[in-house]
């Protein structure tokens, strides 16, 4: 069954993420919650590796090599309420897909909040969503080049790539006050202690040479995905079709093995858009899968 989604000024999101207002309101009280100088926003593009490096972030933050108890959907700015995000300690690491358009002012007001930007390149990006989506719904029929064209619209699930990326871009251009930590999947996949530990220096935590390396290993794709299946998550997800299906092959080029040389052609045609941006989107790394 299709998933039930919502628009809000013009990006399509699943209606599970609604709590206690309907989304628009909800985005309205996003936009205007104070927010605490410790505090530090997680965002990313749908299935860029959020998951992995929300558990990174945050044993950084806690100084220890411990998976969080509960799942990153409990902290995700668009499916929690605003009173719930307060009710936090701090340091908080909140995670959102939404752009940067819809974040709280305060971010943009110079108090010093953090932001940590996690990118993938988008043929990846694209087969992991497509297995997402034909988890979801049950759908195995469901084609990749109908997802193709889904996520070369305006009406992909969770925004489109070019406009996120893009969105990203201007932001950081526009507001050079706000710290922004930009990580892409591919370099995390090939250096993951540097990267743990060049993060760590963005936090302006102390992590020795040992916890980075503790905490890069608890963080692989095999350890993450057996320390998820102990984890809680909100009661609006837990009966989500596809939603323990989240950590499926955390490789970087598997999209050699499901897309066409066309459909390889055209997702490069699109991604000339994004020619202008400062990220280096890398789609193989052959030494590592
Ligand atoms: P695949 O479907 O390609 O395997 P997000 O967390 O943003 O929804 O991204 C999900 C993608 O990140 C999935 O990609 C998932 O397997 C991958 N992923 C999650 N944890 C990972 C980890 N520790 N290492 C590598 N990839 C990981």
């Amino acid at each position: 069954m299709a998933e039930e989604l919502v628009e809000v000024e013009g990006l399509l999101l699943p209606k599970v993420f609604e709590r206690s207002r309907p989304m628009q309101q909800h985005i309205d009280v996003i936009r205007s919650m104070p927010m605490r100088s410790d505090d530090v926003i997680l965002c990313a593009y749908p299935k860029s590796g959020t998951h992995w490096i929300w558990e990174v972030g945050n044993m950084l933050l806690r100084g220890k090599a411990e998976y969080e108890k509960r799942t990153k959907e409990h902290v995700m700015m668009e499916a929690t309420d605003v009173e719930e995000m307060e009710g936090l300690p701090s340091p908080r690491l909140l995670n959102t897909h939404l752009p940067p358009r819809m974040w709280p002012v305060e971010v943009m007001s110079g108090h010093k909040v953090k932001v940590i930007h996690v990118y993938r390149n988008p043929k990846d990006v694209l087969v992991s969503l497509w297995f997402n989506l034909k988890n979801e719904s049950g759908g195995q029929d469901l084609k990749l080049q109908d997802v193709l064209e889904m996520f070369l619209s305006d009406q992909c699930v969770g925004g489109n790539y070019v406009q996120f990326m893009t969105e990203m871009d201007a932001f950081m251009k526009e507001n050079p006050q706000v710290p922004v930590f930009n990580m892409s999947f591919e370099e995390t996949k090939a250096d993951s202690v540097g990267t743990v530990r060049r993060l760590a220096g963005f936090l302006n935590v102390e992590a020795s040479d040992q916890l980075c390396t503790d905490i890069a290993l608890a963080c692989s794709f095999q350890n993450m995905k057996t320390a998820d299946k102990s984890k809680q998550l909100p009661q609006s997800f837990s009966n989500l079709p596809g939603m323990d299906q989240m950590y499926r092959k955390g490789v970087v080029g598997d999209w050699k093995n499901h897309m066409t040389v066309a459909q390889s052609q055209l997702m490069d045609t699109a991604m000339k858009q994004l020619e202008h941006c400062q990220f280096h989107i890398t789609y193989t790394l052959d030494i590592l899968n």
